[in-house]
This record gives structure tokens, C-alpha cells and sequence, in this order.
């Protein structure tokens, strides 16, 4: 599968949010990435619906939302009309997992779940037909910066189960979010992955369009 970058605007600067999202769109990554915190799910506030509203039309990049939230089913018809193209709500949150992803859909949006660090592969597996994209956390949520956790095992068992349990004609997005870098890339990508998150790896870049391309090199281990 060819692999996506969705860049993370968590490490954006926020004085220049609008050049960030130019920059990001210039660089040739696929996605932005949006980090919804409410201080409940994990201990941190980020953005809300307005500022997501505000990039709404206004580019290219899919708008890929993710949730950290306690009761995402409440807010999924606000997120879809700021914009989201994707919405990503954790399966460890206070709101029905069937009920929500259903909610997304009917919003026509693509429908995502997410798993932390601690939380089983089995744990997507009943949703695996209901899903566009599992996301696969590489850290506790709640922070950008933090040091990447290897879920090599976990993507790989999604990948499988989904292989061969998967009934719908899109195969299945795997994506990945935290600590993803030049080096950890690799990893996720042999692993089963195919869209990464990435955002103080890219910010940090010089040339933010290079440090992409790095992302999407194929460094596959099992190459024909
Ligand atoms: C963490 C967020 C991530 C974060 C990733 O809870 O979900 O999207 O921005 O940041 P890096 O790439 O710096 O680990
Ligand atoms: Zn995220």
C-alpha cells in the first residue's frame, strides 16, 4: 500500500497557523492532522471546533480529525459540518463504539477508531467491516513530542485479521501517531501501516517537503 503522511498541527505554531497549513499543504503530505484534547480523555485542552471550521474549503489536505475526547458520539454532527473528512474516536472512550461509528457515517465522513498503548488488537477487530481506518497509538495520547512505543505486534495482527476477515472492497487504512520519525517510520511501515502521523518530526525539519518524502520512502524488508 502506498503510504500517506498526515501532519500534526498539534506542533504547529499558532501565531501562524495559516502559513503553517500553507506549508504543510506545499510540502506534499496528504493530510492534516487535528488533535482534539477536552482535559477529560487525556490531561491536556487543545483546539476546538472554530478553528477546525476556519480551514474548512480553504485546502487541499484531507481534514483528518482525531478525538481525544470523553464523549465523542455528543460532538461527531459539529465535527463533520467544521469540515472533518475523517473522524477518529477511541474505542477507551465513554461513548458507544457502534453508535458512534454509525453517527460518522451517516455525516458521510469516514469513520475511524483508535486504540492507546495498553489497549489490545482484538479490541478493533468486532468493528473491522465498519471501519475505513484503525489508528494505532505509539504513545499515551495527550502530547505531541513524546518517545515512540513499538506496536510492530499489534499493527501486524490488525493488518492479518483484517487480510483475511475484511469483507468490504477497500482495504483497510492502518494509521500511526506518535514519536514517528525517519527512523521509527521503517518500522510502522513493515509492520502494516500506511498512513503516519507525524508532527515535531516535521516541524522540527528544515525543509518540512524533504522530511516527508523521507516518511513515504519504501524501505519495505519484503520488496519484490
Ligand atoms: C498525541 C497526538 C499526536 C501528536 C504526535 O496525543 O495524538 O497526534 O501530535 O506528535 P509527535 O509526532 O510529535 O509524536
Ligand atoms: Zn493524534
Amino acid at each position: 500500500m502506498k503510504t500517506e503522511v498526515s501532519v500534526s498541527v498539534l506542533s504547529a505554531n499558532p501565531l501562524e497557523f495559516g502559513n503553517e497549513i500553507k506549508k504543510i499543504e506545499k510540502s506534499g503530505a496528504e493530510m492534516i492532522h487535528y488533535d482534539v484534547m477536552d482535559g477529560i480523555f487525556v490531561n491536556n485542552i487543545t483546539f476546538g471546533i472554530p478553528l477546525l471550521k476556519s480551514m474548512k474549503g480553504k485546502t487541499k489536505c484531507i481534514l483528518d480529525v482525531h478525538l481525544m475526547i470523553q464523549e465523542p458520539l455528543k460532538y461527531v454532527d459539529d465535527f463533520a459540518d467544521a469540515g472533518a473528512d475523517i473522524i477518529t474516536f477511541h474505542i477507551e472512550s465513554g461513548s458507544d463504539v457502534a453508535e458512534t461509528i454509525a453517527a460518522i457515517r451517516r455525516k458521510g465522513v469516514k469513520a475511524a477508531v483508535s486504540i492507546k498503548p495498553n489497549t489490545p488488537a482484538e479490541a478493533v477487530y468486532p468493528y473491522i467491516n465498519d471501519v475505513d481506518m484503525v489508528l494505532v497509538m505509539t504513545v499515551e495520547p495527550g502530547f505531541g513530542g513524546q518517545k515512540f512505543m513499538d506496536m510492530s505486534k499489534k499493527i501486524s495482527a490488525i493488518r492479518q485479521y483484517a487480510d483475511v476477515n475484511r469483507t468490504t472492497a477497500a482495504p483497510l487504512d492502518i494509521q500511526v501517531d506518535g514519536g514517528i520519525d525517519n527512523v521509527t517510520a521503517a518500522l510502522v511501515k513493515n509492520a502494516g501501516a500506511n498512513i503516519l502521523v507525524s508532527g515535531s518530526y516535521l516541524f522540527r525539519a528544515e525543509n518540512m517537503a524533504d522530511a516527508v518524502r523521507t516518511l513515504k520512502e519504501d524501505n519495505s524488508t519484503n520488496a519484490e
